[in-house]
């Protein structure tokens, strides 16, 4: 076990845990910061995104150790009050069907939004192609992504 500082969503934290554990149970196990889901544990279907230093990452596959003081924002940080341009055009559109990939498919859009406020259909695909969704939300995904690039 080590202590790291980490600073997530605006507030420090301090945890006691070995240096391979993987982001996501950090923040689901001992933050208690349930909105960042696991699906596959290896990096394949992006359930549980969230941004490094604004880089959209896997956090299932992201070890604690390697963090390196840059700062993790999870779905539960993303916005105040649920009002990112991301999380209203995913409302608009109501793009969720059973919801358990959306927390991972809204962060990567918004990483994707703060770097290309303009992206192209191809761009939104390359950028989005990690995040699977088993419902087959994509259409709307894909609408969302434009109407909230509007809204940046
Ligand atoms: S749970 Fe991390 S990519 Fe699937
Ligand atoms: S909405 Fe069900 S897995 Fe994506």
């Amino acid at each position: 076990m080590a202590l790291y500082n980490i600073n997530v969503n605006g507030e420090s934290h301090q945890v006691d845990v070995d240096p391979d554990t993987p982001i996501l149970w950090v923040l689901r196990d001992n933050l208690r910061l349930l909105g960042t889901k696991y699906g596959c544990g290896i990096a394949h279907c992006g359930v549980c995104t969230v941004h490094l230093d604004g880089d959209a990452i896997r956090s299932c596959a992201y070890p604690i150790s390697a963090i390196d003081n840059k700062k993790i924002v999870t779905i539960e940080g993303l916005s105040e009050a649920g009002d990112h341009p991301v999380q209203k055009a995913w409302i608009a559109h109501d793009v969720p069907q059973c919801g358990y990939c959306q927390a991972g498919q809204i962060m990567t859009a918004a990483s994707l939004l703060a770097q290309n406020s303009n992206p192209s259909d191809d761009e939104i695909r390359r950028a989005m192609n990690g995040n699977l969704c088993r419902c087959a939300t994509y259409t709307r995904i894909n609408r969302a992504i434009k109407t909230a690039a509007k809204d940046m």
